[in-house]
C-alpha cells in the first residue's frame, strides 16, 4: 500500500510534534492507543505518512535534515520522540514574503525567527520533483502573501493542501473554486486542536444554548510562550485569527452575541510558558427565571502536539479524497478539523459526517482496487 507523500511549509513547533508523532506511533496503531482520534483512516495508519519535502526560512533550519531541523531553536515544544530515522529530506529555503514579523528582531534569538539570506527555491517545481501529494501549511499567523504563494504552488504542481493557518483559502469561495476546478482536495482553515480552547468553548456555548441558558457575555484569553504567541503580539497580524476563533464559537449559539459581548483571542506572550498554552474561558449567562450564572474554566495544555493529533487525520482524509478524485474543500473534514471551515457545523455533526466520509471512501477505494486486480488477472 502506498504511503502518503507530505510536504511541510513551516518547520515550527506543530511540524515538530507531527514528525515526532509519525515515528512515535510506528507499530502502535491499535484502537486502544492513546492520543489518536482515528488509529487508521481508510487503509492508512499514522506512520504511513512520509515526509518528502520541507520549506522554512530560518537560518537554523534551512539546509538541515528535517529530523534535526524540528529540534532547532526557536522550536520549544516537548520532545516525546527524540530518535527520528534519517528522512533524506533537507529543509529548503521558502520565499519569506510576509512570514516574519518585524518585531521578531527585537526578541532574543532563542525565542524568535532569524531569516536566512538565501535565494528561495521554486516551491511549485520542488513540490513536483518531490512527488508530494499533500502540502501541509504551518506558516505564522498573518502570513497572507506567503500562504497564498504556497496555495498557488499547490495548484500549479497538482498537490492537495491542508491549511492549518487562519489565512482563508478553503473558506474563501474564489480559492475553493480554484481547488475544485483543479480537482485537488483542500482541508482548511486554521486547525482546531484535539481538546483545545476552541472546541471546549464551542461545546460550552452549545451546552448552555441547548439547555435553554442564555449566554450574555463571554471571553477566552490565551497565553503561551512559543513563537506562535510571540508572532501574535503584532495585533495587525491577528485579524483573521480573531475572526476565525470568534466565528467558531458564535456559530454554536442560537443567536450570535453582539461584538462587544464576546472577546476571544491570543492575549499575551509569556516566554517561560514555552509551548504550554493556558486558556481562561468565562461565560456569563441567565438560566431559569433569568437568574444569573457564571462559569470559569482554565485549560493548561501543550499547544503543538494538541494540533498534530488532528492534522494527522486531516492529512489522511486529503489522501482519501485524492484517491477518489475529489476536488475542492472537503466539507465535513473542514468542519471537524478546522476552526474556520467553508461551512460551520456542530462538532458532533461534523464528526459523524467525517466518519461517514472515511468509511465510504475506504469502501470505494477497496472496491476500485479489487476491480483493478480483477482486470489485471484476466
Ligand atoms: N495548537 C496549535 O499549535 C495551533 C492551533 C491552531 C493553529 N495553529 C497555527 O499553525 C501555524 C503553525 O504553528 P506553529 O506553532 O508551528 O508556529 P511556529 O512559529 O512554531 O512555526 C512557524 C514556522 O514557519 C516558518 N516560516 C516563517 N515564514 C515562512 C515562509 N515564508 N516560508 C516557510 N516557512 C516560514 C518559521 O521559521 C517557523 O519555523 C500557526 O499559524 C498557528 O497559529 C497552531
Amino acid at each position: 500500500m502506498s504511503k502518503i507523500r507530505v510536504a511541510i511549509a513551516g518547520v515550527g513547533n506543530c511540524a515538530s510534534s507531527l514528525v515526532q508523532g509519525v515515528e512515535y506511533y510506528r507499530g502502535k496503531e491499535s484502537d486502544s492507543y492513546a492520543g489518536l482520534m482515528h488509529p487508521r483512516v481508510g487503509p492508512w495508519g499514522v506512520s504511513d505518512v512520509e515526509f518528502v519535502a520541507a520549506f522554512d526560512v530560518d537560518q537554523r533550519k534551512v539546509g538541515r535534515p528535517l529530523e534535526e531541523a524540528i529540534f532547532a531553536p526557536p522550536n520549544c515544544t516537548r520532545v516525546f520522540q527524540a530518535q527520528i530515522p534519517a528522512s533524506g529530506v533537507r529543509v529548503l529555503m521558502g520565499p519569506v514574503l510576509d512570514g516574519v514579523a518585524p518585531h521578531m528582531g527585537d526578541y532574543p534569538e532563542s525565542e524568535s525567527f532569524r531569516p536566512a539570506s538565501i535565494k528561495p527555491v521554486d516551491v511549485a517545481e520542488t513540490l513536483k520533483q518531490s512527488r508530494a501529494e499533500v502540502l501541509l501549511c504551518y506558516l505564522p499567523v498573518g502570513s497572507e502573501r506567503a500562504v497564498e504563494h504556497y496555495a498557488s504552488a499547490c495548484l500549479k504542481a497538482g498537490v492537495a493542501m491542508v491549511n492549518c493557518v487562519p489565512v482563508f483559502i478553503a473558506s474563501d469561495p474564489t480559492w475553493a473554486d480554484r481547488f475544485h476546478k483543479a480537482c485537488l482536495p483542500i482541508v482548511g482553515d486554521d486547525i482546531k486542536s484535539q481538546v483545545g480552547a476552541t472546541i471546549l468553548h464551542r461545546q460550552l456555548a452549545r451546552l448552555f444554548t441547548s439547555r435553554g441558558v442564555k449566554v450574555l457575555r463571554t471571553y477566552q484569553l490565551n497565553t503561551g510562550g512559543n513563537t506562535d504567541f510571540l508572532n501574535m503580539l503584532e495585533r495587525r497580524r491577528l485579524k483573521s485569527k480573531k475572526r476565525s476563533k470568534t466565528e467558531s464559537v458564535q456559530s454554536q449559539l442560537h443567536k450570535p452575541l453582539e461584538a462587544g459581548d464576546i472577546h476571544i483571542g491570543p492575549s499575551d506572550y509569556v516566554p517561560w510558558q514555552k509551548d504550554n498554552k493556558l486558556a481562561f474561558i468565562r461565560l456569563e449567562a441567565q438560566g431559569f427565571g433569568d437568574v444569573p450564572m457564571e462559569l470559569e474554566l482554565r485549560l493548561s495544555v501543550q499547544d503543538s502536539p494538541n494540533s498534530a493529533g488532528v492534522v494527522i487525520d486531516a492529512l489522511r482524509c486529503a489522501k482519501l479524497a485524492l484517491e477518489r478524485g475529489l476536488g475542492g474543500p472537503l466539507e465535513a473534514a473542514c468542519a471537524y478539523f478546522m476552526k474556520h471551515p467553508p461551512r460551520q457545523l456542530s462538532d458532533e455533526e461534523a464528526g459523524r459526517l467525517t466518519d461517514a466520509f472515511i468509511a465510504e471512501s475506504a469502501q470505494a477505494i477497496s472496491r476500485d482496487r479489487a476491480a483493478g486486480a480483477a482486470v489485471g488477472n484476466r
